[in-house]
Order: C-alpha cells, then structure tokens, then sequence
C-alpha cells in the first residue's frame, strides 16, 4: 500500500484483513511523507513500512524505480493507492498494469485530482460520492472498478463532505481489493467486468 497521509483507508483494510475479510496480506507500507500518520497505524499491524522521499529521490523515474523495487523485492501482486498523493510515472505503471488500484473521493470522471470534495461542493452538485479505479498513466482517470453515491447537504463544508464520503471510500476500497484478490476483476479497455462469485 502506498500512502501519504493519515492513512484511515489503510485502516480499513487492516482491520478487514483482521477480520479475515480482505482476500489478501498487505506486506508492505510506503509513505512519501515521514510524517504520514499511516505509517505508524502499518507498525502497530506489524507491517513493514519504508519511507520514499522526493527529497531523496528528487527524478520522478528515480523515485517510481526505487519504490517498484521495494515492491518487487516484496513480490507484491497488488498495489493500492490510500490518499497517495502523487502522479505515478510510466516506470510503475509498465510494472504494474491493471495491478494498481487508487481511491478517489468523487464520482469520477467529475472532479479529478486535489480537494475534489469541494471541488464537487463548488460545483453545485446534489450527489458525489467515491470512485475506486485501476491506475493508468492520466491523473485519476483508470478504468472504474466500484462506486458510492453520497447525497450533498446544503449545510455542506468540503470538510463535512469529505466526512461523509470517507467510511463509502474504506467500504469501496476494501471490497475492490477482495474482488481483485479473489479474481473476480477483469479489464476490458475503458471497463472492468466483475465476475460472479
Ligand atoms: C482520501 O479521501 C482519499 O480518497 C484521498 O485522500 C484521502 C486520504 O485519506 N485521495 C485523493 O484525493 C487522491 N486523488 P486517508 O489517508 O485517511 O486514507
């Protein structure tokens, strides 16, 4: 799992793997930011964690290369984008493809990319929601894998929204990642199919 910050989807995916829910391990952490709170939620799982800063690895290539090698090194077979907050290069991607899944905080296509709950609140919108998608080489714009609709209040702060929307993200996000360790998961160009279980 790739993080950046305070990590509540890796949570989510913890505790559904404690619960025997997740289909999967997660075998590794990676956080950009050494200050990540994700970080020390992973240790007190007991995973590995590794830091991988732009400040070591200022080359995006560079810095892709090094995280695909922890990865490789850790024979992952899924990668998960929790509020990672960076645009992935074509040296992950090639090395992953259809193998990377990334949660958005927004119906997508609408409001790609940073502060999309108020993205979405400016925009006058009645309904947002979540989106978890594969990962190609466009900012947030993968083929979609599940969505969660949530209602927008007129009372509504960015804040306040992205409140609502994140326990729809951690649902999101854990029952793609089952569906994927499962096999359940097949891309065919802009769609994924999902198989009956
Ligand atoms: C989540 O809302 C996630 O959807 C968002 O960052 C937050 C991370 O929260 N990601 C993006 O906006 C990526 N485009 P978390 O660290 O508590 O999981």
């Amino acid at each position: 799992m790739l993080i950046s910050g305070r990590g509540s989807n890796l949570q989510a995916l913890v505790d559904a793997e404690a619960r025997d829910e997740l289909g999967g391990e997660i075998v590794v952490v990676i956080s950009n930011k050494s200050e990540a709170f994700g970080l020390q939620r992973a240790k007190n799982a007991g995973i590995q964690t590794y830091v991988v800063s732009k400040r070591d690895y200022p080359i995006r290539e560079e810095h892709d290369q090094r995280i695909v090698d922890i990865l490789k090194d850790n024979q992952v077979d899924l990668v998960v984008l929790a509020g990672y907050m960076r645009v992935l290069t074509d040296v992950f991607i090639s090395e992953f493809e259809n193998r990377i899944i990334n949660v958005h905080p927004a119906l997508l296509p609408a409001f790609k990319g940073l502060d999309a709950q108020l993205q979405a609140l400016d925009h006058g919108v009645r309904y947002s929601g979540c989106t978890t998608h594969f990962v190609n080489l466009e900012m947030d714009d993968g083929p979609i894998i599940l969505q969660a609709v949530v209602p927008v209040q007129a009372s509504d702060t960015g804040e306040v929204l992205a409140d609502r929307i994140l326990p729809e993200e951690h649902k999101i996000l854990v029952d793609s990642v089952r569906l994927f360790c499962n096999g359940r998961l097949k891309v065919e160009g802009r769609k994924v199919l999902i198989r009956e279980g």
